[in-house]
Order: structure tokens, then C-alpha cells, then sequence
């Protein structure tokens, strides 16, 4: 089955426990929490107290967190502390193994993401430590941007060199591309604009998981 993942990135910032709330009624699987440094992105988000109120919330939602640090071996255990199921790290940030290898031990679900221009060669070595690869179909920063098809090559390319975990994309994904996506090899959908700002986010999820 193909797993949706809403980002609240797209959410009411006012409304957070309502976006919580509704990713609960449409049975996504996942909610995507975008981190944000400003620095490794030129864009600010979200921190750890949102999360650990959420968490709060609803303890049963797996919290994808997607971390967009230059540094984010500073943060892991924070992220863990406030109830991460996932953590996902770029491998263009700043010590990347050794942070694999942090997260793992701290007992999460470990991820790898690569924005658009790096190869899917570089994870080669590392994906028997990895439950996930994230693929950025647009360059991270920002919602509501434009997929870049040429990305979903890598996902064919993982899945060749025997990768068998998660393989998520993230970045202008909706009801007109997904099929595309499924058919690429990657199973987990992250949607940010297309789920928040549809009129019947719940229909989004069914037609994810008819897929
Ligand atoms: C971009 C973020 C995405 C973003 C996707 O840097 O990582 O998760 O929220 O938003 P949409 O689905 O609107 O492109
Ligand atoms: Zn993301």
C-alpha cells in the first residue's frame, strides 16, 4: 500500500491541533513535520515544543520528522525527546554517518534525504543502516513548488541497488502525479499543499491508498 504523510508545513498555523485532528480522521499514516534552520534552507519553521504538543495530543500518529538542519546532530535526541518516530537527515548536512548512526541508536526509524541534484549514489554505502530515503522532488524550503520529474529516476535507481525500505518523495505531490510516483518505486507520499488546502483532505487519502 502507498502511505500518505500530510506536511504542516500547509496547515493554519493557528490550527495546528486541527491539522493533527484531521490527518487522525483521514487515516493518513504519517505526519510530516518539516525542521527548518534558516540556514541549511532559507526558510524558518517549526521546533520541538510544537511537536511535543502534538505528541501530547495524539501519541499514536508516527510523527515523520524531516529535518532541514546544517547541523542536526544537535538536535536528534531533542526531536526524539518530543516524540519523533522518524527522523530524517540530509546527507548534505554536517556529519552525516555519525548522525545515522545517532538516530539509530536512540532506537528511531532512520532516513536519508537527497535534494534534487544529489545522486542516489551517494547513499549506496549507507542504505543497510536506513529505513527510509526521502527523495526532494523540489528544492527544500518552501511548500506549493512544482515537482521535478527527473527525481523519480532515483527511486528506480535505490530500488535496483536492492533497497527495500521506505522510499518517501516530498515536493508538489497531488492527485495528478502520484500515480507516477507509485509507479517509480516510491511508496510513502508526503502532501503538503494538495491535502491542507483541499476541500475534502479525506478524499485525498482514500485515493492515495486506492492507488
Ligand atoms: C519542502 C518541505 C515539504 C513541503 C511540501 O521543503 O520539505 O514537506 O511541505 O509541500 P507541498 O506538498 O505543498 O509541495
Ligand atoms: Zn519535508
Amino acid at each position: 500500500m502507498i502511505k500518505l504523510s500530510p506536511s504542516i508545513l500547509a496547515a493554519d498555523p493557528l490550527q495546528m491541533g486541527k491539522a493533527l485532528s484531521l490527518v487522525k480522521e483521514a487515516h493518513a499514516d504519517e505526519l510530516h513535520f518539516d525542521v527548518m534552520d534558516a540556514h541549511f534552507v532559507p526558510n524558518l519553521s517549526f521546533g520541538p515544543s510544537l511537536l511535543a504538543a502534538m505528541k501530547k495530543q495524539d501519541a499514536d500518529v508516527v510523527y515523520d520528522v524531516h529535518l532541514m538542519l546544517s547541523d542536526p546532530i544537535r538536535y536528534v535526541e531533542v526531536f526524539a525527546e518530543a516524540g519523533a518516530s522518524i527522523i530524517t537527515i540530509h546527507q548534505e548536512a554536517n556529519d552525516f554517518l555519525p548522525c545515522l548512526e545517532k538516530i539509530r541508536s536512540l532506537g528511531l526509524q532512520t532516513g536519508a534525504s537527497l535534494k534534487p541534484a544529489t545522486p542516489a549514489e551517494t547513499l549506496r554505502s549507507v542504505l543497510p543502516m536506513l529505513d527510509r530515503v526521502l527523495l526532494m522532488t523540489v528544492e527544500p524550503g518552501f511548500g506549493g513548488q512544482k515537482l521535478m520529474p527527473e527525481v523519480l529516476n532515483k527511486a528506480r535507481e535505490l530500488r535496483l541497488m536492492g533497497f527495500d525500505g521506505d522510499i518517501e518523495a516530498d515536493g508538489g505531490i497531488g492527485l495528478g502525479n502520484m500515480q507516477q510516483l507509485a509507479d517509480s518505486g516510491i511508496n510513502v507520499l508526503v502532501m503538503g499543499t494538495s491535502f491542507f488546502k483541499a476541500e475534502d483532505p479525506q478524499a485525498v487519502a482514500a485515493a492515495v491508498h486506492a492507488l
